[in-house]
């Protein structure tokens, strides 16, 4: 059946009988169905050309849709069951959640075209008759995308919701703000978009690169946008986690507002959104006064992104250089005031602060492995904020975005903390996935399609205990040299293929995975991408305009591979 995720379990009929539909189909919506019967009238309606109606009470209905906990299998709230027979279809999801993946696989057995947005002339549907029971692995199965390096308008974020379901994805996180642009509008610091969100030029290719893109850069949500994603995702069942990068990658923010910048050893005033790659100088002062700045922006975030559907919220703390904090008397004079274990301790105190703030208002904190580092001495996570503390001085509801390998989420997990699994020598999807010198803007390591496909999330060594603190795992986008939704695509797809068949198939083993069949299934697979209009990287390799030559990668020629 060529199914990507594969499912845990499908049975086909053994006669290869279909259940071919009519020119005018009919839906029957149990009880908290109504969300998904509206996905499949838009997705499908524009397919097919179906309307799907309403059965009318007493019919059967082609599509019958049911929410049912009972009915729907034993893997947990996102399973679903879908039997397909001379009766129709009988999709049943264990929630509505559940239900709506059971939607995407019934999309992939009706053939690429339904991945169309509008019907072929002529095209007549039917579907195989068999017997699928799937639930995922992991609750946490996630993208992240980088809209600050380069953004991506709105439309575009909204395109990779609908890719991510496809692929039955469920967490797209954001990356809003970075030194070279800040991409959210916050309506009490106007500036923060109005210089914080464009950039004059850019580095074409690596930072060794001697190359740039003269023309400017820019643009960012406004806070109905972010509203807008915000409610396609949830009605996806897809949630939102929205990163806030501090206390480093701030030179667009600190450049917007020079006085959230260590002003006493940098001339903040001069600076501006960074045009160039990698990790800025440029850190906010550890002062109350960016603190109470801060809390005013994640005052607003937490409005945009509600509880119910964005739980979580990230604030990034990972590659903070601490120069600045040495050489400035004010930062010293505050280490000594706090009583933290230097520079590291100052950063600690900074993510803790807005741990705790968080958790105050119903929320957990997710930043990146460093946020374990430098806390757990003097100044750990102050008493009084009512909830348990962790070995790492972290509130237990705080969250690990594990980046580095897989260290810091085994250190986390064992601490108490969940984790998210994101190794950087695994699924950073900016990495080149191919060697050679075709690649576009080749960097970092060489990381196949199959190598995705080999993944694996849970660490062999850790505790049972421990290994229930893995939430699951997301591949990250880092966009330095993706300078469009093209260049996204082509790092993206077809990989994020295999991560999805990782996080949610049922195979911990990647030894007993079913590669074989995942190289056969990937044959149809491309053909619903095409449909889709992902510009994929094709098995033989880029297509001339997908090409960059002479834009220098690194590992540059004769310098020895990363591996
Ligand atoms: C990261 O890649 N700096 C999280």
């Amino acid at each position: 059946m060529d199914l990507i995720p594969a499912p845990r379990n499908a049975v086909p009929d053994g006669d290869g009988r279909r259940y071919a539909f009519g020119p005018r189909p009919a839906l029957a919506v149990g009880p908290g169905a109504e969300g998904v019967a509206r996905w499949l009238r838009r997705e499908l309606g524009a397919a097919t050309g179906w309307e799907l109606p309403d059965a009318g009470s007493g019919a059967r209905g082609d599509v019958r849709l049911t929410v049912d906990p009972e009915r729907a299998g034993a893997g947990g709230p996102e399973s679903y069951r879908l039997d397909i027979g001379e009766d129709g279809v009988e999709l049943t999801g264990a929630s509505a959640a559940g239900l709506f993946w059971g939607a995407q696989t019934l999309r992939q057995l009706l053939g690429p075209d339904a991945y169309r947005r509008a019907p072929l002339p002529g095209r007549t549907w039917s579907l195989p008759y068999a017997a699928v029971a799937d639930a995922p692995r992991f609750e946490w199965r996630g993208m992240m995308l980088d809209i600050a390096r380069h953004f991506l308008p709105k439309d575009g974020v909204l395109r990779y919701i609908d890719l991510l379901v496809a692929h039955k994805l469920n967490v797209l996180h954001l990356h809003l703000t970075d030194d070279q642009g800040w991409r959210i509008e916050i309506k009490r610091y106007p500036r923060l978009t109005e210089t914080g969100a464009w950039r004059a030029r850019s580095r074409w290719g690596h930072r060794a690169s001697p190359l740039w893109n003269e023309t400017p850069h820019g643009g960012f949500l406004s806070q109905d946008d972010v509203r807008e994603i915000v409610a396609y995702a949830a009605e996806r069942h897809v949630r939102v986690v929205p990163e806030i990068d501090v206390p480093g990658h701030s030179q667009a923010a600190i450049a917007a507002h020079p006085e959230l910048g260590n002003t006493d050893v940098v001339d903040t005033a001069a600076l501006e959104v960074w045009d160039d790659w990698g990790i800025s100088e440029n850190v906010l002062a550890p002062t109350e006064g960016v603190l109470r700045f801060y809390e005013g922006v994640f005052e607003e975030l937490l409005e945009l992104f509600p509880a119910e559907v964005s739980p979580f919220v990230h604030v990034g703390g990972d590659e903070c250089p601490k120069a600045q904090w040495k050489a400035s008397p004010a930062a010293q004079e505050r280490i000594a005031e706090l009583g933290v274990d230097g520079e590291d301790g100052l950063q600690s105190w900074f993510i803790r602060h807005f741990d705790r703030w968080l958790a105050e208002r119903g929320r957990r904190l997710v930043g990146w492995d460093e946020i374990l580092e430098g806390g757990a001495g003097a100044g750990a996570r102050a008493a009084g904020s009512g909830d348990e503390v962790s070995a790492v001085g972290l509130g237990k509801g705080a969250v690990v975005s594990s980046w580095r390998g897989y260290a810091g989420g085994v250190a986390a997990a064992e601490a108490g903390h969940d984790v998210v699994m994101c190794p950087e020598q695994q699924v950073y999807l900016d990495h080149r996935q191919a060697d050679g010198p075709d690649e576009p803007m080749p960097i970092g390591y060489v990381r196949t399609l199959e190598d995705v496909y080999r993944f694996e999330p849970v660490p062999p060594k850790l505790s049972p205990e421990a290994a229930a603190h893995v939430l699951g795992a997301q591949a990250n986008v880092w966009t330095e040299v993706m300078e469009n939704q093209s260049r996204v695509d082509y790092q993206v797809f077809p990989r994020l293929a295999a991560f999805a068949e990782v996080v949610w198939s049922t195979l911990p083993e990647p030894e007993s995975r079913d590669r074989a069949g995942f190289e056969t299934r990937m044959a149809t697979h491309y053909a619903r991408l095409d449909a889709l209009g992902v510009e994929y990287r094709p098995p033989g390799g880029p297509l001339p305009w997908q090409r960059r030559p002479g834009v220098l990668g690194r590992p540059i020629e004769g310098e020895p591979p990363i591996v």
